[in-house]
């Protein structure tokens, strides 16, 4: 459960550096409790840790209030997408002695910001590692759904080489909505107008980059009635949840394929399930999933799924669902791990971090 791969790592003293996190990675290098680890990230972590040498403590628990014990006294925990960062969570990790909190991920909505800053708790992320990975995998459950290949894989293993249900569509010529043109969205409208796709954007604040590939920003009432597939990424914030809403499927064109590759709160997941027993929803692949916590990540192959909702998902022929593996390629893991520990030593250093996440201020 616990590993430790040796190499702690000197520190020079620094003034600048936030109470608590210096001093103790001036004595023992930076000692950090990487929670929720599995061999690929011990792998990538150790190989980026080369660079650093900090004291890396691999532990396999996701992170919770009840395993934050197992990070006593380490000045800096490293956690990930599904770990529990909340209120009781964090207060349990200040009270002994943690003092940065190094995401391993993109996504920060997990984490009870107020409370780290009331805690003294920085936290920093990766904002940005292979759009390449997510944008890949989204385009990837686009083609696997429009021309059924999971479907046409198994069929002709089972030696049926019928092709009625098969039938898909051109994606040349099609218009795709892409909400959300940050990093992965670019990189989705880029590959969507080499298939010869009219890409439709909306994002509050358009960028000239997707603009430059021909995308056209328009409202977002606008994309979901024109769009004949719908793709998100944009991240999870309060005014985003269930973005996908009845209202809002209601506005798409009959058949429309959604994608979501980025949170899984954006859809309204019951929502989409009416859409899809109605046939209103032609089309769906999902790489996360609104209660994907305690499901996903884990071999659940031998246990009965609790999971009501996600169950009736497994149902739909037309639905295609990869448990949140967009981000992982050799590429992506690599800068995940570089960033998070250059992120832990900018910090031991007692530089400011241009990752480190803020809570919003009261009124902003
Ligand atoms: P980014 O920060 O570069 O881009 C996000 C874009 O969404 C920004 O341009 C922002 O202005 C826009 N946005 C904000 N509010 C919006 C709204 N209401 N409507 C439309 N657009 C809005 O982020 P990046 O790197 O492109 O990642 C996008 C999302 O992908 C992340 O937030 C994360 O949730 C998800 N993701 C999923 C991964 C996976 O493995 N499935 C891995 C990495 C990220």
């Amino acid at each position: 459960m616990l590993t430790r791969p040796g190499g702690a790592g000197g520190a020079g003293g620094n003034p600048r550096c936030p109470a608590g996190v210096h001093e103790d990675a001036r004595e023992a290098g930076m000692r950090v409790a990487v929670f929720n680890t599995k061999r690929y990230d011990r792998t990538f972590f150790e190989a980026g840790n080369a660079d650093h040498g900090h004291d890396l403590v691999f532990l396999e628990p996701r992170l919770t209030r009840e395993t934050a014990a197992l990070a006593a006294g380490f000045p800096a925990v490293c956690a990930f997408v599904n770990d529990t960062l909340d209120a009781a969570t964090l207060r349990a990790l200040a009270g002994q002695g943690t003092r940065l909190i190094a995401l391993r991920c993109a996504g920060f909505n997990h984490v009870d910001l107020v409370a780290a800053r009331e805690l003294g708790l920085t936290v920093v992320r990766v904002p940005a590692y292979s759009p390449h990975a997510v944008a890949e995998h989204t385009v990837g459950l686009m083609l696997a759904l429009n021309r059924k290949i999971p479907r046409a894989v198994a069929r002709v293993r089972d030696g049926n080489f019928s092709l009625d249900g098969l039938l898909g569509f051109d994606l040349h010529g099609r218009t795709v909505g892409v909400v959300g043109t940050g990093q992965i969205g670019t990189v989705v409208a880029r590959i969507l107008r080499g298939f010869g796709c009219r890409v439709l954007a909306h994002d509050p604040v358009p960028n000239p980059a997707c603009e430059a590939l021909g995308a056209r920003y328009v409202a977002l009432p606008e994309l979901l009635a024109a769009a004949d597939i719908v793709t998100l990424h944009c991240p999870l914030l309060p005014e985003t949840r269930h973005l996908i809403d009845a209202e809002t499927l209601g506005r798409m064109r009959p058949g429309v394929m959604l994608l979501n590759t980025s949170r899984g709160a954006l859809l309204d997941t019951r929502a989409v399930i009416g859409a899809l027993k109605d046939g209103s929803l032609g089309y769906l692949g999902l790489d996360v999933y609104e209660e994907e916590a305690g499901l996903f990540f884990e071999d659940r192959s031998d246990r009965v799924l609790q999971d009501d909702v996600f169950a009736r998902l497994l149902t739909f022929p037309n639905v295609l669902i990869t448990g949140h593996q967009a981000f992982f390629t050799r590429e992506a893991l690599t800068g995940i791990a570089e960033t998070t520990l250059a992120n832990i030593a900018a910090i031991e250093r007692g530089e400011p971090c241009a990752n480190a996440v803020a809570a919003p201020r009261a009124g902003v």
